[in-house]
């Protein structure tokens, strides 16, 4: 099934046969979610950064936590294959079950869903941006994505991150971004950067080859502590759901500096 494109169609293996396989759970194994041993002291919450404007003001048509292929299409993402997976766990290493773990990036051209996050070069309509998954009784979460690259909009550079937010009980109770660990661009970037160091190496995550996994696919791990306030209610009880954006002003200061078009 070759698309008239010819720079998806190394892609073209990624068919509907795998996508099944994919959300059937069987796309990683058992090797990959093998449950960690009891922890000896609290872990290090994963720090908060900015939302960024560019959280989907319109969602895709699709949801799910495949941001290859957007419902039933045919044709993938461009970009190289990246499983995000981790656990959402409390600082005392307790898994986080119904947390509704969202992530939104780039597609491999540097634009976003959003509609006033598009590069000049265009969007890759078979990207999704946008997924979302639910946390089971371990903790456990699961993305297929696109190893993020950078990207330059309105006039701010930004190493490869994947945004990401975690929400339980309808609230929204971290907002993060997942950079690569060892990129270049590290060095300047303003998010990464304007984190203390403890902080930055919460928000890191190795984008490496996994053993035994096709060529071009990369697997991170990135496991969201969140802080003891963030999900348990009064009563004790962990609840899930999803909370909305946080959002930001970001649009209103744009347009009151008259920067509010692209380039
Ligand atoms: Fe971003």
């Amino acid at each position: 099934m070759s698309s008239p494109d010819p720079r998806y169609d190394r892609y073209d293996r990624y068919d509907r046969y795998d996508r099944r396989h994919f959300l059937q759970g069987l796309a990683l194994g058992g090797p990959l979610f093998a449950v960690r041993g009891a922890f000896a002291e609290a872990l290090t919450e994963t720090a908060q950064t900015i939302e960024g404007p560019f959280y989907p003001d319109r969602m895709p048509l699709d949801t799910d936590n495949d941001l290859l292929i957007i419902n039933d299409a045919i044709t993938p993402a461009v970009g190289e294959v990246a499983y995000l997976h981790g656990r959402v766990l409390s600082r005392s290493g307790q898994p986080v079950r119904n947390a509704t773990v969202e992530i939104w990036q780039v597609d491999a051209l540097g634009s976003y869903v959003h509609t006033r996050g598009r590069d000049p070069s265009g969007l890759d309509p078979n990207f999704q941006g946008y997924g979302r998954a639910l946390t089971g009784s371990t903790g456990d979460y699961l993305f297929r994505t696109i190893v993020p690259r950078p990207y330059a909009l309105y006039g701010v550079t930004r190493a490869p991150h994947i945004h990401l937010a975690v929400s339980l009980n309808g609230r929204r109770v971290l907002t993060t971004q997942v950079l690569v660990r060892g990129h270049p661009d590290n060095a300047t970037d303003g998010v990464l950067q304007g984190l203390a160091p403890p902080a930055r190496a919460t928000v890191l995550a190795d984008f490496g080859r996994a053993p035994g996994a096709r060529s071009g696919e990369r697997t991170a791990r990135f496991d969201v502590v969140l802080g003891r306030t963030a999900f348990e209610g009064d009563d004790g009880v962990l609840r899930g759901g999803m909370g909305r954006s946080i959002g930001t002003r970001f649009w209103d200061i744009l347009k009151a500096q008259g920067r509010d078009t692209l380039r």
